[in-house]
Parts: structure tokens; sequence; C-alpha cells
């Protein structure tokens, strides 16, 4: 159980690459991140426009010369710090993660990468076989595997009242991000 007390001496120092003014999961990542004090937001790229990035990394209190413009930049520049970033979440859209996640590994950053890591397997191992060579921890932001209702799926599964398993159909319904059929103008003849 967490109570919100620092459990180790020295915060993280930590980056995040998107994650900018009005995203979604942006965040979310920095009130986990930053709610128990192990972690502390020192850089970040975290716009695809980088005066927008600049402007709210302003707005968060970071230093205006950690403030970079785009994650290679970042990345180069924390790595001649001798207090630079150690770890990075990634929360840019999807097809972005492997290349990001790939920098900052080579980087010799821990990384936090938003789902889904990489579209094919290939990519998965390659960047499991990196971060074992760089002896670094990938995180991946799987939220509903904690979710009460799979914790029980799982647990009806395992002890096998549901029997064997022969099919799993799931289904996030997921709206908001769609446009309202009833604002679409439709053409006279309705085609
Ligand atoms: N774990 C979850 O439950 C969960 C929930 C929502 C979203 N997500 C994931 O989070 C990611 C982001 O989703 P979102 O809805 O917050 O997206 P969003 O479009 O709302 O925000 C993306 C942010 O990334 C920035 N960005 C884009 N490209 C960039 C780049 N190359 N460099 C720096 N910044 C860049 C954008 O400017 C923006 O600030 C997606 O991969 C999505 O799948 C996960």
């Amino acid at each position: 159980m967490y109570y919100g007390q620092r459990k180790i001496e020295n915060p993280i120092r930590w980056a995040m690459v998107g994650g900018g003014i009005g995203s979604q999961i942006g965040y979310i990542h920095r009130s986990a991140a930053l709610r128990d004090f192990n972690f502390q937001l020192v850089a970040g790229a975290f716009d695809i426009n980088p005066e927008r990035g600049k402007a709210f990394g302003k707005e968060l209190h970071i230093a205006e010369d950690r403030l970079y413009p785009d994650y290679k930049t970042m990345f180069a520049e924390e790595a001649k710090r001798a207090d630079g970033i150690q770890a990075v979440s990634i929360a840019t859209p999807n097809g972005t993660h492997y290349e990001i996640t790939k920098a900052a590994l080579e980087a010799g950053l821990h990384v936090v990468c938003e789902k889904p890591l990489c579209f094919t397997t290939k990519e998965a191992e390659e960047l499991e076989a990196l971060a074992q060579k760089q002896n670094k921890i990938v995180g991946i932001t799987y939220g509903y595997a904690g979710h009460q209702a799979i914790e029980e799926a799982r647990q009806l599964v395992a002890e096998g009242k549901l029997g064997k398993i022969r099919i799993v159909q799931l289904q996030f319904a997921h709206g908001f991000h769609n446009v309202a059929v009833e604002k679409i103008q439709l053409p006279p003849n309705g085609a």
C-alpha cells in the first residue's frame, strides 16, 4: 500500500516526451509519478509543436534550458549533464513509440512508454534485447491490467470456473474520439 511517502532518497530525474497541453494522457503520468515524490520532472519535449511544448514546460516550472524542441535534442543534451535525466515517459501517438523507446534506451534511459510499445513482435524483441543490453527497464502502461474486472476474470480462468477457454471477445467502446453522427452533414440524397 502506498501512502504518498518518498521511498527513495534521491528522486529519479525524469522527463517526458509528449503529454503536452490538451493531451489526454500526459497529466495522468505526471499526477501518478509526482504524487509520492520519488520522481522529479526536470526536462521535457512535450509537444510536436516546439514553441507550445516550451510554453507548457514553463507552466510546469521546468528550467527553460531543459525544455527541448524534440526528443533527439533532449536525449543528446541531457546526456552531457552531470545531473541529466535518468528516465523518460513517452506519451506521444502510437506510431512514434518504437523509435522513441529505442532512442531512449540507446541514450541509457529507463523508459515508461504508453501502449502500444510497437507494432510487431520483431520490434518488441529488438527493444527487449536492447533493454537487457543496456540494463534498463521498459515499463508499458497497460492501465486496465490492474482493473478489478480484469483481476476477477483472471481469477475465474485460473480457478477453472469457466472451463477451457475457447474464445476471448473484447470490446472497448471509445466514443469520444469519434465524430457524433448527428453532427455530420450528409448530402441531400443521403448517400
Ligand atoms: N494507458 C492508457 O490507458 C491510455 C489512455 C489514453 C491514451 N493512451 C496512449 O497514450 C498515447 C497518447 O495518447 P493521447 O490521447 O494523450 O494523445 P494526444 O494526441 O492527446 O496527445 C499527444 C501529445 O504528444 C505530443 N506529440 C506528438 N508527437 C510528438 C513528438 N514526436 N514529440 C513530442 N511530442 C509529440 C502532442 O503534441 C500531444 O501533446 C497514445 O499512444 C495512446 O495509445 C493510453
